[in-house]
């Protein structure tokens, strides 16, 4: 039996290795093409510059590329685990800089259709990750599915990427419509893509925030702006992404503030009573801290 001394250090052994809270930021947008996964990426990357553990979870599930972006070749994809044929541990795979990639699938139709019990079971399956993690990014799909508002809706910041055209704007603001009114999320990042001075970008942010503020019951913040930028089409050509291919460019710049913003905002002060990553790292790391005010 552990006398009280031996007990006290046992549990601080099991407090250091427990895993810590993750920040998960879900990347979106509403309409396709709008650089969803170019962002979610790259501003992985600038993450680990500064510091931090980041994995990144490709949530468009039946047409997947973030491998693609990245140059990676998975084995196992989220349909393996999906089929029960390996654990979510298996897939993942290491990137550059050490960037953990969670590769979906392409052209499986039915990961493109889950139910909602099998996107509850793939978001919880995280929760039994015990890999060093301090980011979660998840670039979802474009649209309005349910995917992509049950990846948007586990997360604890929801990043859009809006671009100065009609349709983009359309669509961003229907996905805010949608996730604000049925889902309960009202605060957004707007991530301005492909505009050529960050003057541009804020013009565009006050355009969206406008007639949101008109309609919707929503916050937003500027995070910030992505450049249009050549470099961004030659890395992606390359299979590596921007900012290892070419780190003194516009893009790999931008995504450094990018990076910084996204690196202050806090974590939720516990669970919220829905379906969210990483649930029992969020909870046990408020029990933590109370331990830690003792
Ligand atoms: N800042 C940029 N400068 C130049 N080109 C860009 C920029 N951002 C995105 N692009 C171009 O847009 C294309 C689409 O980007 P990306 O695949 O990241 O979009 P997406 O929103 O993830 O698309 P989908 O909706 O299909 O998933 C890229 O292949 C690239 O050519
Ligand atoms: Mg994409």
């Amino acid at each position: 039996m552990l006398d009280d001394r031996e007990g006290t250090q046992a549990a601080g052994l099991i407090r250091l290795t427990e895993p810590r809270p993750v920040k998960v930021i879900a990347v979106t947008g509403g309409k396709g093409g709008v650089g969803k996964t170019n962002v979610t990426a790259n501003l992985g990357l600038a993450l680990i510059e500064r510091g931090r553990e980041v994995m990144v979870l490709d949530a468009d599930l039946g047409l997947a590329n973030i491998d693609v972006l990245l140059g990676l070749q998975p084995r196992f994809n989220l349909s393996h685990v999906i089929e029960g044929q390996c654990s979510l541990e298996d897939v993942i795979l290491t990137g550059p800089r050490g960037l953990q990639v969670v590769p979906a699938a392409s052209g499986v139709r039915r990961m493109a259709n889950l139910s909602a019990r099998e996107h509850g079971g793939l978001i919880q399956a995280f929760s039994e990750l015990y890999h060093n993690v301090d980011v979660l990014l998840v670039d979802t799909a474009a649209g309005i599915s349910d995917s992509v508002l049950t990846f948007s809706h586990a997360a604890h910041h929801v990043v859009v990427v809006v671009c100065d055209e009609p349709a983009s704007i359309t669509d961003a603001y229907a996905l805010m419509k949608v996730l604000s009114r049925e889902h309960g999320v009202t605060r957004f990042q707007i991530l301005t893509n492909q505009t050529r001075t960050l003057g541009e970008g804020r013009d565009l942010f006050d355009k969206i925030a406008r007639v949101c503020d008109r309609f919707l019951d929503v916050t937003l913040e500027f995070m910030g702006a992505l450049p249009h930028d050549d470099y961004v089409r030659r890395a992606i050509q390359r299979q590596i992404a921007v900012f290892e291919a070419y780190p003194a460019s516009p893009a790999s710049m931008a995504f450094k503030n990018l990076a910084a913003k996204a690196d202050k905002w806090q974590m939720p002060q516990g669970a919220r009573g829905h379906v969210e990553f990483f649930v029992e790292r969020l909870i046990q790391g408020a029990g933590g801290a109370a331990d830690g005010l003792q």
